[in-house]
C-alpha cells in the first residue's frame, strides 16, 4: 500500500491499535501470535470476513473454502484479514421456522461488528435468511460492505430428470398423495436431490436474494449467481477481498451508495427473475435499517408490468446453472435497462447500469427476449381489503391465471395444526372452488411467520385432478413453492387483524386486477365479531428468552417484520474501552 493510499483515511481500527498507552498494547498483543507487528499497527484495514459457514447450514458449508479467497484478495491489497463467524441458519434444519432467527442473527452480526477493531467487511452467505440478516447488520453499522454470494448448487437428476431443489420435493409429495406416485419412488429421489455444494438451485429464496443484492448494488456485478462449485466462485471471492479494502480506503460506507434508487433496481430485478416474495419482507427490513423509505406500494408500482424473463422453476424450466451458462443476472438486467434507475451505484463505485455495458444471453430459452417474456407482467402484486388493510401479496408468476379473479367459500383452519389435522379429513366441506384460510401464522401469532402459506391441497380434490386452490394465509411460503396463494396478509391475525374473524363458509373475494382481497361480510358484522378462542389459543405466548423479546417487538411483515428497536442505525462507533 503506497503512502498516498494509506492516508486516505483514519482507519477505524487505528483507535485499538494506533496509540502507545496499556489498552492499544493489549489490543496488538493478544492479536500478534506469530504475525507481523505491522499488521496491527493501526495503518492497515482491518476486514472482517463475516462468515455464515456452518455444518447445520448445509447450503453455506463451503463458505469457509469462499473465505480462504477473500483472505489472499485482502492480504494482496494490503489490508488483514479476519474471520468472524457469524449466526448461521439452516432453512431446513432449523425449528420453528429460520425467520424466527433473522433478526436475532441480523442483531448478533451487526453488534459483533460494531464491537470489533474492523475497518470493513465482507459478508459470506447463502441460504435464505443469511444474506439479508447480513445485509441488515452492515446497513446499521454502516462500515464498508461486500457481499460474496455462496451460490446455487449443480443440477441433480432422478431417472434422467433434473430436480429442482425444493419445487421438486413440494411437486413429488403431492404426487404421492394424489395417488399417482409411489411413496418408495419419491423416497429414492432423496438422494438425488442436492447434488453439490450451495444453496437452492431453483428462483428460490436464496438464488433471489444473491440476485437482488447484486441488483441492490451489494455485491460485484456478475458474480452472483456464480455456481458454488464452480471455480469462478473463488476468484471472484479473492476480487472482493482485494475490493473490501479498496472500499475502506475510499469510505465507501453502504450509506454513501445505497438509495432509493438502488431498491428500484432490486425490485426491477425481483420480477424480472421471477423472485421469491421472501425478498419483499427482507427488502423492507434492509431499507428501514438505512432510513430509506420502502413500502409494500413500490413492490406493486415499480415491479408488477416487468415482464418475468428468466425461465427456471418455480415459475418455468430451468435451474440456476442454467440462468449462469445463458449470462447471468446482467444479461437479464440488460434486457430491461430502460426501466433501471441509471444513478444507483454498487461496491465499485460506479453505477448498475455501467456493469451492463457487456451483458450477453448465450440462451435465450432460459433469459427469454423482452418481446417475448415469460410472463408479460410478471412482478409481486399488493393486494388491499376488508381482510388485509396493509397489504397482502401474490407473486403472479407463481399463480393460475384462471384464478386471478375467484370468489368461493372461506374454509378457515385457526393453526397449522389444525390443518394438518382437517386437510385430508373425506368429511371436510371443500371443493375445488373454495379458498383454503390459513391463520395464526405470522410474525407475532406462530412467532417467526413460516413458509406454510402454499397449503398442501385436500388429498380427494388431488385425486380428483385439481392442483391448484386459491389460499390466503398470513404466513410466508418458500420461494420455491408455486401456487395462487396470497400471504402476508397484515396485520396477521395476532395481531387483531381482521384477517381473525373471517369464518368458514363466507364467501372470498380475489381480484388481483382490481388489486383486492375482501371478505363478503358488512362492516359492522364484521366490527361485531370477536376471535375465536380456538384460534387466539393457538398463538404464541412465549414467557422468556429471544422468542419473548421477539413477539414483544416483532413489526408486522408489510414493514419488514424487523424487530421495533433494531429498524434504523446506530453507526459504527464504540466510545469507551474494554479495561
Ligand atoms: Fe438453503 Fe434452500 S435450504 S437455500
Amino acid at each position: 500500500m503506497d503512502e498516498a493510499t494509506e492516508t486516505a483515511v483514519t482507519l477505524r481500527s487505528r483507535q485499538w491499535y494506533g496509540g502507545d498507552d496499556r489498552n492499544s498494547y493489549i489490543h496488538r498483543a493478544w492479536m500478534r501470535r506469530g504475525v507481523p507487528a505491522d499488521a496491527f499497527d493501526g495503518r492497515r484495514p482491518q476486514i472482517a470476513i463475516a462468515n455464515t459457514a456452518s455444518d447445520l447450514t448445509p447450503c453455506n458449508s463451503h463458505l469457509t473454502e469462499v473465505a480462504a479467497s477473500v483472505r489472499n484478495g485482502v492480504y494482496e491489497a494490503g489490508g488483514i484479514p479476519l474471520e468472524l463467524p457469524v449466526v448461521s441458519l439452516g432453512e431446513t434444519q432449523v425449528r420453528p421456522t429460520a425467520m424466527l432467527w433473522r433478526n436475532l442473527a441480523a442483531m448478533a452480526t451487526e453488534e459483533m461488528l460494531r464491537a470489533n477493531p474492523i475497518d470493513g467487511v465482507v459478508l459470506l452467505g447463502g441460504c435464505d435468511k443469511t444474506i439479508p440478516s447480513l445485509l441488515m447488520a452492515a446497513a446499521s453499522v454502516d462500515l464498508p460492505s461486500v457481499v460474496v454470494p455462496g451460490g446455487p448448487m449443480l443440477t441433480g437428476t432422478f431417472r434422467g430428470q433434473p430436480l429442482g431443489c425444493g419445487t421438486d420435493v413440494w411437486r413429488l409429495a403431492e404426487e404421492v398423495r394424489a395417488g399417482t406416485l409411489l411413496e418408495g419412488d419419491f423416497l429414492s429421489s432423496e438422494s438425488s436431490m442436492i447434488r453439490s455444494r450451495g444453496h437452492c438451485n431453483t428462483m428460490g429464496t436464496a438464488s433471489t436474494m444473491a440476485l437482488v443484492a447484486e441488483a441492490l448494488g451489494t455485491v460485484i456485478p456478475g458474480v452472483a449467481g456464480t455456481p458454488a462449485p464452480d471455480s469462478r466462485l473463488l476468484e471472484a471471492a479473492h476480487c472482493t477481498g482485494r475490493l473490501a479494502v479498496e472500499m475502506v480506503m475510499v469510505d465507501r460506507r453502504p450509506s454513501t451508495f445505497l438509495t432509493k434508487g438502488s431498491f428500484h433496481n432490486a425490485i426491477v430485478a425481483l420480477a424480472a427473475i421471477g423472485g421469491s416474495t421472501n425478498a419483499v419482507v427482507h427488502l423492507l427490513a434492509i431499507a428501514g435499517r438505512l432510513g430509506i423509505h420502502l413500502d409494500l406500494d413500490d413492490f406493486d408500482r415499480i415491479g408488477a408490468r416487468v415482464p418475468v424473463l428468466v425461465d427456471l422453476l418455480p415459475a418455468g424450466r430451468f435451474l440456476m446453472d442454467d440462468l449462469h451458462r445463458a449470462g447471468g443476472l446482467l444479461a437479464v438486467l440488460r434486457e430491461v435497462q430502460d426501466l433501471l434507475d441509471p444513478t444507483a451505484l454498487t461496491v465499485t463505485g460506479r453505477p448498475l447500469v455501467e456493469h451492463l455495458a457487456d451483458a450477453t444471453v448465450w440462451d435465450a430459452e432460459v433469459i427469454r427476449p423482452r418481446e417475448h417474456p415469460l410472463l408479460r407482467d410478471g412482478g409481486i402484486a399488493v393486494l388491499r381489503g376488508n381482510i388485509a388493510p396493509d397489504g397482502a401479496i401474490i407473486k403472479l408468476a407463481a399463480a393460475s391465471p384462471h384464478l386471478l379473479v375467484h370468489r368461493g367459500r372461506a374454509v378457515v383452519f385457526d393453526s397449522i395444526e389444525d390443518f394438518n389435522a382437517r386437510i385430508d379429513d373425506p368429511d371436510l366441506d371443500v371443493g375445488a372452488d373454495s379458498v383454503l384460510v390459513l391463520r395464526g401464522c405470522g410474525p407475532r401469532g406462530y412467532p417467526g411467520m413460516p413458509e406454510v402459506a402454499n397449503m398442501p391441497l385436500p388429498k380427494k380434490l388431488l385425486a380428483a385432478g385439481v392442483r391448484d386452490m386459491v389460499r390466503i394465509c398470513d404466513g410466508r411460503m418458500s420461494g420455491t413453492a408455486y401456487g395462487t396463494v396470497v400471504l402476508h396478509v397484515s396485520p396477521e391475525a395476532a395481531a387483531g387483524g381482521p384477517f381473525g374473524l373471517v369464518r368458514s363458509g363466507d364467501m372470498v373475494n380475489l381480484d388481483v386486477d382490481a388489486r383486492r382481497i375482501d371478505v363478503e361480510v358488512a362492516p359492522d358484522e364484521l366490527a361485531r365479531r370477536s376471535p375465536s378462542d380456538a384460534m387466539t389459543a393457538a398463538f404464541a405466548t412465549p414467557q422468556r428468552g429471544w422468542e419473548s423479546l421477539y413477539v414483544a417487538h416483532v413489526l408486522q411483515a408489510n414493514t419488514g417484520a424487523d424487530l421495533d428497536f433494531l429498524v434504523g442505525a446506530s453507526g459504527s462507533a464504540v466510545s469507551r474501552e474494554s479495561h
